[in-house]
């Protein structure tokens, strides 16, 4: 039986009002997701590897911050039955997907329409031992980078950690093949990932132990997987 808290839950006063860039660049294509990401980004290796290192246990609770179609958020459900599984996207439309997907998987998750900058408001500070987000960050404003960082280091225990998949430092092909994302998710928001600038603005938001754990060439330019750790 499907828990009714599968069904996206707003949260209210949060600014789901204000805009974002939704999972494809443009809404109209946010049904194209899946086979998009299928084809164009290796997502088989590079779940499976973002996967292993989440490592989620049961008995933890787990936040994928910008979870989209709920793709990564029914894998963590899978592979820690017992954990509390809590997936965050702005986008109502995309958690209606996630939250089919997670009800055909018959997992319990619980998905929340909020914004990264109020991640900290959905369990409350100091309440999740991992945060995990994959291929969200290259979309927000320099802003919502710092502020859904900052949110973040406070939604997380101390000791909790933060993992992150996502489109990083661009060097000589990975450059050129980047520019697909750019013309689909825009430049400004882009370029400084494309420049490296998570691991310092992880570190400007007060983790400790950033670490850049491995990089995954991909048709659509290099995805970096990188840990940190809420002191
Ligand atoms: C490229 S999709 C990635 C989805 C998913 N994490 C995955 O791995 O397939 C980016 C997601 O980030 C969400 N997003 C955009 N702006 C956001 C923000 N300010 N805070 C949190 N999520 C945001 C979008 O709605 C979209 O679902």
């Amino acid at each position: 039986m499907v828990d009714p808290e599968t069904v996206p839950r707003r949260i209210e006063g949060r600014g789901v009002t204000a805009s974002f860039t939704p999972a494809l660049g443009h809404a109209a294509l946010s049904g194209f997701y899946d086979p998009v990401i299928t084809m164009l980004t290796r997502e088989r290796v590079w779940r499976a590897r973002l996967l292993d290192q989440v490592a989620p246990q049961p008995g933890e609770t787990v936040i994928d911050l910008g979870c989209g179609t709920g793709s990564f958020a029914v894998s963590l459900a899978q592979r820690a039955p017992g954990a509390r599984i809590v997936g965050v996207d702005p986008d109502n439309d995309i958690l209606r997907r996630a939250a089919a997907k997670a009800a055909a998987a018959g997992q319990n998750i619980l998905f929340v329409e909020a914004f990264a900058r109020d991640v900290a408001a959905v369990l409350g500070d100091r309440a999740a031992d991992k945060i995990v987000s994959s291929l969200v960050f290259h979309q927000l404003p320099m802003e919502e980078k710092r502020r859904g960082l900052a949110a973040s280091l406070r939604a997380l225990k101390p000791g909790g950690t933060l993992h992150i998949a996502d489109y990083g430092r661009q060097t000589g092909s990975m450059r050129m093949l980047f520019r697909i994302v750019q013309s689909l998710d825009g430049y400004e928001n882009t370029q400084p990932n494309a420049d490296g600038v998570l691991p310092d603005l992880i570190v400007e938001a007060g983790f400790t132990d950033v670490r850049e754990v491995d990089v995954l060439p991909t048709l659509t330019g290099a995805i970096a997987f990188y840990r940190a750790v809420r002191p």
